[in-house]
C-alpha cells in the first residue's frame, strides 16, 4: 500500500489541536475536553484539559459491554516456570476489580500511590490496571533493581501500599523478592501502611503480621464477596503512574504520565505505527518494569481490544533460541517488539535460524526493535531469517510512544539501515549545534523536539518541576531534549547516534553511570573513579569502572576490585551488569579537571581518537591504554 504517512503528518502540522482531537475520539470520556490543548497548564501545557475519563474502563469494561468479553485479552506464557494461562477481558475484569477491592480496603484511592515491585507475572499487570481503576498512582520498580534503588522509590513516591511477590525467577537461580522489599522498607524513610504480597510456589515467603497481606486469599475473599468496584473518573491531566528512569545522578527521575492524553496517543500509535488491529495477537518482549512494558504490554494492546503477551523468560536459555518462534506460532502472534539485544542473543546461540525452521510463523508480520541502536547485522539477520519487515523505531522513557519510526500502519516507507525512519506526527524533530544553531543535514547535533510535546509525553517530573525544566527544557529554549545525539540525512530519516549525557545502554535497559560512580566511590579504599559504557557484542554496551585507590591502601586490589562489583550489584541490582572494575594510577582530565570519559571511551572501544586539546596530562591516555590492553577490552 503506498504510504499514507507524508499526508499525515503534513494534516498534524496543519492542526496539530484538530489531529489530536480526532485521535481521542477513539476513546471514551466521562465529560469532554473543554480545551484540546491548554498553553497554559501545567509546565508546558496541558492537552485534553477539563476532560474526565478512566484509563481501567478504556482498557477493560468498555471492551466487555462492546463484545469483546470472551476474547483473551492477556497470554500469561512462562517457559521459566512452565506455566500458560490465559485471561479473557471478562475474566481480566474480574482480577482487576478484586485487587482494586482489595487497595481499596487497605486505604487507597484516588492520587495515592501504590508502588509495584513484582516479576512478569499477570498479577502484576493486575495491579497497574487496579490503580488505574481505582485513580491510584502505581509506580512500578523493575525487579532486577536491589533494595537501596527500590528505598529511593519508596522515598520519592510515598506509596500507601507496594505490591509485591515472594520471588522472581532468572534463569538457574530464585531470586527472593520479600527480603528486598523488606530491607527496602527498612531502609526509607517513608513507609507504606501494608503490603500485598503474592506467593508463588518456587519460593513462599514468611508474612509480617499487621502489615503483608497475602495477594491471593485477599483476592478471593473480595471475589466470592462478590465484590464491586466502579471505575472512578479522574481528569485527564491527573497522573496514572510515576516511573522512575536514570537521569545523570543516582537520583532517578520520577516520569509523570497522565491519563487522557496516554489513552489518545497510545490508542493512536496500535494501529497508525505498529498496523495491529483490534482483536490481534500483540507480543512486546520486555517487562512490565519498563516503559515498553507500560506502554506496550499492558496500556496499548487493552486500549485497542488487541491481545497481549506477557512473557517469562529469557530469549535464548528458556529452554532454547527457538522461545520466541514457539511463542509467535502458539498463539498466532501478528507483530512483536523487543530491544535488538536479544535478536543479539538468538543470533548467538542460532546463527543459522535452524529452530526457526520448526515453527509456523504464517501468522507473523513485523517486528519491531527499540530502546538501543539496532545494529545493521542484526537487522538483516532478523529480515532474512524471518522473512518480515525489521523496523526499528526511537523513542525514551520519557516520551512513553514513539518519537520517530516507520509508520507500518500508514503504509511502511523504505527501510534505511541504521536509522529509525521518520517522525512521528505529534513531533517536530530538529538537529542543533550545542549553540542552538540548526545543523544541515547529515550533521551530529543535539536531537530535540520543538515544544509542545504530543499527548502521552512526560507534563513533569513527580515532585519535580524545577528539575524537569532543568533537565529537558532550559538548555534549548522552546525545544525538549532528547539527551541524543544524531543527524537526519536528505530524505528526513533520523539517525541516532549517542546519548549527550551519561547513560548507557546495557541490553537495553538504561542506566546511569553516574549513579554507579556514586557507588564506587564510596568503597572507603576508593579516591576517585570513572565509569563509562564500553561496546558489547551482546548487550550493546557494558559498564566499565576506573577507580583509583587512596594512598596508603595496601590490602590486594584484586580483593577491592570484587568489593567494588559486589557493590554495584547491592546498591543498584544486577541489571546493572556491573562486572568490569580497573584499578589505574591516573585518570585522563581536562586543565579544569574533568575526566575525559569519551576518549577513555574511544580507546576503549578501538575508535580512532584525538587527544583533546585541553588534556592535562596527555602521558595518561597511554596508560589507560596499557591496561584496558592487559585486560584483553582493546588491541
Ligand atoms: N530480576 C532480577 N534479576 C534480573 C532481572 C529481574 N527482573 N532481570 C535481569 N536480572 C539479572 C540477570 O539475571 C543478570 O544477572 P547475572 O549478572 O547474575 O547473570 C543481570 O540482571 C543482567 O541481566 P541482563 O542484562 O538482562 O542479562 P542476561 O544475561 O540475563 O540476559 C538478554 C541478556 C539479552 C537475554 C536479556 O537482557 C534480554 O532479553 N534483553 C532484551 C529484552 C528486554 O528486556 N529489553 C528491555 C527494554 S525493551
Ligand atoms: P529508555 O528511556 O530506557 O527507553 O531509553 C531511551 C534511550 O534509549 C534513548 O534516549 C536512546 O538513547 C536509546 N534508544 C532507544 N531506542 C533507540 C533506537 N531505536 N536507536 C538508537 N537508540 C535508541
Amino acid at each position: 500500500m503506498a504510504s499514507t504517512y507524508r499526508e499525515t503528518y503534513q494534516n498534524w502540522q496543519n492542526d496539530p489541536e484538530g489531529f489530536w482531537a480526532e485521535a481521542a475520539k477513539e476513546i471514551d470520556w466521562y465529560s469532554p475536553a473543554v480545551k484540546v490543548f491548554n498553553p497554559n497548564g501545567g509546565v508546558y501545557g496541558t492537552w485534553f484539559d477539563g476532560a474526565t475519563c478512566n484509563t481501567c474502563y478504556n482498557c477493560i469494561d468498555r471492551h466487555v459491554e462492546g463484545g469483546r468479553a470472551t476474547q483473551k485479552a492477556l497470554i500469561y506464557d512462562s517457559p521459566i516456570t512452565g506455566a500458560q494461562q490465559s485471561y479473557s477481558y471478562s475474566e481480566l475484569k474480574q482480577e482487576v476489580v478484586a485487587l482494586a477491592a482489595v487497595l481499596q480496603d487497605r486505604g487507597v484511592g484516588k492520587g495515592d500511590r501504590v508502588i509495584i515491585y513484582m516479576p512478569m507475572v499477570p498479577e502484576a499487570a493486575f495491579a497497574m490496571l487496579a490503580c488505574a481503576r481505582i485513580g491510584a498512582i502505581h509506580s512500578v520498580v523493575f525487579g532486577g533493581f536491589a533494595a537501596a534503588e527500590l528505598a529511593t522509590r519508596i522515598d520519592d513516591a510515598t506509596p500507601k501500599v507496594i505490591i509485591s511477590s515472594s520471588c522472581g525467577i532468572e534463569p538457574g537461580r530464585i531470586i527472593a523478592y520479600k527480603p528486598l522489599l523488606d530491607e527496602a522498607i527498612e531502609l526509607a524513610s517513608s513507609k507504606p501502611q501494608a503490603t500485598i504480597i503474592l506467593q508463588r510456589e518456587q519460593l513462599t515467603c514468611e508474612l509480617i503480621g499487621g502489615r503483608d497481606f497475602d495477594y491471593r486469599s485477599e483476592t478471593e475473599l473480595a471475589k466470592s464477596q462478590g465484590r464491586e468496584v466502579a471505575c472512578v473518573a479522574v481528569a485527564a491531566t491527573d497522573p496514572l503512574y510515576v516511573l522512575y528512569t536514570s537521569g545523570t545522578t543516582g537520583q532517578p527521575k520520577g516520569v509523570i504520565r497522565d491519563n487522557g492524553g496516554h489513552m489518545v496517543a497510545l490508542k493512536w500509535s496500535m494501529s497508525a505505527i505498529y498496523g495491529v488491529a483490534p482483536g490481534e495477537v500483540w507480543w512486546a518482549a520486555s517487562d512490565v518494569g519498563w516503559v515498553v512494558g507500560h506502554s506496550y504490554i499492558v496500556y496499548g494492546p487493552l486500549l485497542h481490544g488487541a491481545t497481549s503477551i506477557l512473557f517469562e523468560g529469557k530469549p535464548v536459555g528458556t529452554p532454547d533460541a527457538g522461545t520466541f518462534w514457539r511463542v509467535i506460532s502458539e498463539h498466532n502472534v501478528v507483530a512483536q517488539f523487543t530491544a535488538p539485544t536479544a535478536f543479539r542473543a538468538i543470533k548467538k546461540e542460532d546463527p543459522d535460524g535452524k529452530l526457526i525452521k520448526n515453527y509456523d510463523l504464517s501468522s507473523f508480520r513485523t517486528l519491531f526493535l527499540a530502546g538501543e541502536r539496532a545494529d545493521p547485522d542484526t537487522i538483516q539477520w532478523a529480515e532474512r531469517s524471518l522473512n518480515v519487515p525489521v523496523i526499528d523505531h526511537w523513542w525514551q522513557t520519557e516520551s512513553g510512544w514513539p518519537m520517530a519510526t516507520n509508520p507500518v500502519g500508514l503504509g511502511a516507507l523504505p527501510i534505511k539501515y541504521g536509522s529509525p525512519c521518520v517522525p512521528v506526527p505529534g513531533y517536530k524533530i530538529e538537529v542543533l549545534s550545542d549553540e542552538g544553531e540548526p545543523m544541515a543535514n547529515n550533521e551530529l547535533g543535539n536531537i530535540l523536539v520543538k515544544m509542545p510535546l504530543p499527548p502521552g509525553c512526560l507534563p513533569t517530573l513527580w515532585n519535580a518541576d524545577q528539575r524537569f525544566r532543568e533537565a529537558y527544557l532550559e538548555e534549548f529554549q522552546g525545544y525538549y531534549k532528547t539527551a541524543d545525539a544524531g543527524y537526519i540525512d536528505d530524505d528526513g530519516y533520523l539517525f541516532i547516534m549517542a546519548r549527550t549525557d551519561d547513560i548507557i545502554n546495557v541490553a537495553g535497559h538504561r542506566l546511569s553511570t553516574g549513579g554507579m560512580e556514586e557507588v564506587v566511590a564510596a568503597h572507603p579504599d576508593i579516591a576517585e573513579c570513572a565509569v563509562l559504557g564500553i561496546a558489547d557484542k551482546l548487550k550493546g554496551q557494558l559498564p566499565a569502572g576506573f577507580f583509583i585507590l587512596n594512598s596508603g591502601v595496601e590490602r590486594d586490589v584484586a580483593e577491592i576490585e570484587k568489593e567494588v562489583i559486589a557493590l554495584v550489584r547491592e546498591k543498584i541490582g544486577p541489571v546493572a551488569a556491573f562486572k568490569i572494575a580497573i584499578p589505574v594510577k591516573r585518570l585522563p582530565k581536562t586543565r579544569s579537571g574533568k575526566i575525559l570519559r569519551g576518549t577513555m571511551q574511544k580507546i576503549a572501544d578501538g575508535i580512532d581518537y584525538k587527544i583533546p586539546a585541553t588534556i592535562d596530562d596527555p602521558a595518561i591516555l597511554d596508560e589507560i591504554t596499557e591496561v584496558l590492553k592487559a585486560r584483553g577490552i582493546c588491541d
